[in-house]
């Protein structure tokens, strides 16, 4: 018998850290250690409590944590699944909409502002504009199904969008629609610790380790087009690249 409870390290009844806590540390850590392998199917919350002598509710609230976490994931009508990291190949052009569908995930978005202005002298710097250009700024949240991935932050020329409201799930998806999706972009990487704010945000916590994504994106002719402020939770993401040596 290869049940998941004789993967799971045993529960202690008598600590005084709750049941639901003790669980999700042993299921995060089975995951961790690859005894749950990416899309493996967690047992119905009925078996995995009878299994485990603990309530449904125990079981339960350990998943809904696991899913914030973005370490599990239900799907509607097949269950609760193992999440691949998402995995991030550095040397595509892609959204952040297209990465997640890529992965088998669905992309959502909580917007947090979308306003017109005109660029900052920092942003003049990075988009290469005089003072006073027009720009829309965009700020969300990004999940990833259930589970936050980032706070994005984007400043695009007001002229590359027909109007503000033509953005609606995706950035690339509208100015690909004006002929003004970027063509080649500069990015930069960061490590950092999330504030309080962004740690509220992504629910996680302050002091958490996120990285700091910058991306300047430049159409064919060479001018740019936008520049986007990501912070990732550290947790959740991998950036990869493929490397070939210099010939
Ligand atoms: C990624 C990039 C951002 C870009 C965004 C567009 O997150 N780092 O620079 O603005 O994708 O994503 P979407 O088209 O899903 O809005």
């Amino acid at each position: 018998m290869n049940s998941l409870s004789q993967k799971l390290r045993p529960l202690d009844g008598s600590s005084s850290q709750p049941l639901y806590q003790q669980l999700q540390r042993s299921l995060r850590d089975a995951i961790d250690r690859r005894l749950l392998s990416p899309d493996d199917a967690l047992p119905p919350e009925r078996d995995l409590a009878s299994e485990l002598s603990v309530s449904r509710i125990t079981v339960r609230k350990a998943i809904d944590g696991l899913v914030t976490e973005g370490l599990l994931v239900r799907r509607q009508g097949s269950g609760t699944f193992v999440c691949a990291r998402v995995e991030k190949n550095f040397s595509k052009l892609t959204s952040f909409s297209e990465d997640m569908r890529a992965r088998g995930r669905t992309p959502r978005s909580v917007w947090l502002r979308r306003a017109e202005g005109t660029v900052t002298p920092e942003e003049a710097l990075s988009l290469r504009s005089s003072p006073g250009t027009p720009v829309y700024r965009f700020h969300r949240i990004r999940f990833a199904d259930d589970a936050p991935m980032a706070v994005e932050y984007s400043t695009v020329l007001a002229s590359c969008l027909p109007s503000l409201e033509a953005v609606e799930s995706s950035l690339y998806e509208a100015l690909e629609k004006s002929g003004n999706r970027p063509v080649r972009a500069l990015q930069r990487l960061r490590a950092m610790l999330f504030s309080a704010e962004q740690a509220k945000l992504l629910r996680a916590n302050e002091r958490d380790a996120g990285l700091l994504v910058e991306r300047l994106g430049f159409l064919k002719d060479g001018s740019a087009v936008e520049f986007s402020q990501s912070w990732y939770r550290g947790d959740t993401y991998d950036f990869v690249a493929e490397l070939s040596a210099p010939t």
